[in-house]
Order: C-alpha cells, then structure tokens, then sequence
C-alpha cells in the first residue's frame, strides 16, 4: 500500500490523515497508515486534483501550438489530474472512427487522465460517436468545428443527446445577434459579439434542449448564468473573471467568448460568490505568440489557461473571497458529476487524483511555470500558488514543478455512481 500524509480536504474540512492507496484508488483513510511507501506532506494541504472539462490541446492538426504531451504536463503542474478535450482538432471530430483515431494517437503520451469530446453534426452521428465521453456544439463559427446553423438541426443534435447518459457542451453565442464593426481591441470585439448574443444562444437551447442534459460553456456574464435552463450546469473561466476589455494585452485577450467590461466581469463574479456558477473550466486554447502578433482583427481567439486555473485563483481561497468548499466544488466535485467519473473527491473507493499545496508558497505568474509549449500566458506576472506536487491515481506525475512520469493518463470512462 501507498501511503500519503498531509492536511486533507475531507467532507468539507482539513483533517491530518494518511490516505492509503491501492491500485490507484484510495482504499484507507486513517490518523496513520503504515505502507510500503510513504509520502509525508507535514501540515502541507491535499486537495483532489482538478478536473478541466474544456481544453483544446490541437492534437492532431496543430500541434505547433500544443499537443497532448505538453498539453497534460502543464494540466499536471498546474494541478490538474483529468482533462476533457475538445473536438475541434484536426479532421474535426465528427464521427466514430476520428474519434477512435484521435485516441489511438493521443492516448501514447497522456500525462493527465483524459476524455475526448464529439462534435456531432446529427442525431446519428451522435450515436457513431458513442466513445466520446461528451458532446460539443458550436453555435457560432469556430475553426475546425461543424457549424450548427438552424433550429431544426440543433433539436436534432439534442434528441440524440437525450438518448445517451451524458451531456451535450454548448458554445453559445447567436451569430445573428453579431455586430459587423470593425475590430481593433478588445472593446470591439466585445460589441461585435456582445453579451446579448450569449443570453440569445442560451434561449435558444433552454427551448430545444427536450430530456438532454446540457451544460453552458464559458458563460461571461450574469445574464448569461441567470438564462441558463433550470437544470443545465455552466462552467466560468478564469480569464472571464480576471481579464476585462480594459487589460492591456491587445490581441492576445482576443477570445470567443470575448472579454466583457470591468462592471460585467464584477457582476460574473458575484454570480460565483452566490454559488450559481457550477464549475470552473479554462478552455484552454493556445495560440502562438506568432499567429497572436497580428492586427487585432486577423488575429485567432483563444488564450492558454490549463496550468493557470488553480494558481491564480486559489488567491481568492486565501483572501476569503471563495470558501474552501466551495473552490474545492468547483475546481473538482462538480465536474466530475458533469462527467460521471469517479473522481474529484478525497474518499475510499474514489481514484486518488491529489495535489499538494503549501498556502505560504506565493509566487509571480509565467509562461515559464507552466511549461507551456505556446510560450505565453495572459496572467504573467499574477500573484499565484501552484501545487508542489501531483498525483493522478496514486502516480506522483509532477513535483515542484517538473513532469516526474511520463505517459501516466488514461482514458477516463463513466461510472455508474
Ligand atoms: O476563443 C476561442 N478559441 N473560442 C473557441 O470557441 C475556440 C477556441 C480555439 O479552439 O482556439
Ligand atoms: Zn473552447
């Protein structure tokens, strides 16, 4: 048996235990354990690892930007143990046998435990899809993405959903409701495809969305979250609540959603204050600082933020501005109940996906501390914490920073919790 000790997050507290690991599950958890091997932690902090339920790691097509090795190692070093992959890769992934190989060659040099969504074009596409562990739909144009473009087709899409177990991703914004301005910064971007686009897109599916389950992706603003349909869950990225259309980072802020203004990013927060917002998810989206380096309109939408999301936002943990439990909820719980995995909590039976983390341990934000292959992150010079080590099923895979196991991801599959 594995043994590791510390302050663990358990049932909504720090308690000093040892966990015991068998297999990759945590099978004990005890005031002491003795074990083959033990890792003591002292009064360092153990939390379950998080669970990113939005990542774009461009494996294959692009992975001059990211690929799954260097995508999953900085999801480790930033404290992420499960990654879900989005389906715009290249070809798109619309049908079974893409899928299937897309997880042949990006299951050889995972780091993190994994899933793959589809991006279906139909109701039988979806079933074609059925290795995925969810479903994606864009409403507004993304590359490398089919496009649903009418009502009919969306319903279609979520009938097909309706019949499986898991949940369709929305992407919703309502290209109708875009402005054709031209776009030179960030409060350009944010007008030509303003906030009323959003609450549009999410009307829309809350009337066709039939028995599926649904869950809004990177909703950036309370509208947004007060429109979501009753049931339906939504996640929030960290550069919706701490970027604005005031940062003075030009292009490389540029993001589809876009960046909101100071007043809607503070009312985005007090939906996260309130506990409407289920979860956080980086939507991860790397370009280079090449392809960013461009006038502002010819530049892609995307910025990098796997590695970034508890470092940065663990700050609000210590200022008192997010609870503990409900950081922990957000980071870790609540996706794993999206996903149905059988994750996201320190408990026996649950896999033993931790990360270790010293609260005194502050540092300033770089692409560096990320091992980002993109070579740049929109939070540089942030006040952050990382954890100083991660465990993905019971495998220590990084420690202060450095990948110390390679290839240690599997795919993740459902449950029947
Ligand atoms: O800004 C974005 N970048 N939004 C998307 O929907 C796609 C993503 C990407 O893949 O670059
Ligand atoms: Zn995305």
């Amino acid at each position: 048996m594995l043994v590791i000790e510390g302050r663990a997050y358990l049932e909504g507290q720090l308690e000093s235990v040892a966990l015991g690991i068998e297999d990759g599950t945590i099978v004990a958890i005890k005031k002491t354990l003795r074990g083959d091997e033990t890792y003591r932690f002292g009064d360092a902090i153990l939390l379950p690892g998080g669970i990113d339920v939005h990542v774009h790691f461009r494996e294959p097509g692009k992975t001059h930007k990211e690929d799954f090795a260097s995508g999953t190692e900085s999801a480790a070093v930033g404290g992420v143990t499960t990654v879900v992959d989005m389906p715009n890769t290249r070809p798109p992934v619309t049908k079974g046998d893409v899928l299937r190989e897309k997880l042949r060659v990006v299951s050889r040099h995972a780091n993190v435990d994994f899933g793959l969504y589809g991006a279906p074009a139909s109701a039988a596409d979806v079933k074609s899809l059925a290795d995925a562990i969810a479903y994606k739909v864009y409403l507004a144009e993304t590359t490398d993405a089919p496009l649903i473009r009418d009502d009919a087709a969306l319903a279609d899409l979520l009938a097909g959903v309706a019949s499986t177990k898991t949940y369709m991703s929305v992407h919703a914004e309502d290209p109708s409701r875009f402005q054709s301005l031209p776009a030179k910064k960030l409060e350009d971007y944010h007008r030509a495809r303003p906030p009323e686009a959003e609450r549009s897109a999410i009307e829309t599916v809350g009337r066709l969305r039939g028995e599926a389950r649904v869950h809004i992706a990177h909703v950036t603003t309370a509208e947004a979250v007060k429109a979501r349909p009753a049931g339906a869950t939504c996640e929030v990225t960290p550069h919706h609540l701490l970027l604005s259309t005031a940062s003075p980072i030009g292009a490389r802020g540029k993001v589809n959603p876009p960046l909101r203004p100071i007043a809607e990013r503070e009312n985005l927060w007090r939906e996260v204050v309130a506990g409407s917002v289920d979860m956080f998810a980086s939507d991860h989206a790397p370009h280079t600082l090449d392809e960013k380096s461009v006038p502002f309109d010819e530049a892609p939408a995307g910025v990098p933020g796997v590695a970034t999301t508890f470092p940065v936002l663990f700050r609000y943990v210590r200022r008192d501005v997010l609870p503990l439990p409900q950081f922990v909820a957000m980071f870790s719980e609540n996706p794993a109940k999206l996903l149905r995995v059988n994750k996201g909590t320190l408990a026996v039976g649950r896999d033993a996906d931790l990360i270790v983390v010293d609260p005194r341990r502050i540092e300033k934000m770089t692409a560096r501390r990320c091992r980002y292959k993109c070579g740049w992150t929109p939070f540089e010079g942030a006040e952050s914490t990382f954890p100083f080590a991660t465990f993905v099923r019971g495998q220590l895979v990084s420690q202060e920073g450095e990948l110390v196991t390679e290839s240690a991801g599997r795919l993740i599959t459902p449950s029947e919790l």
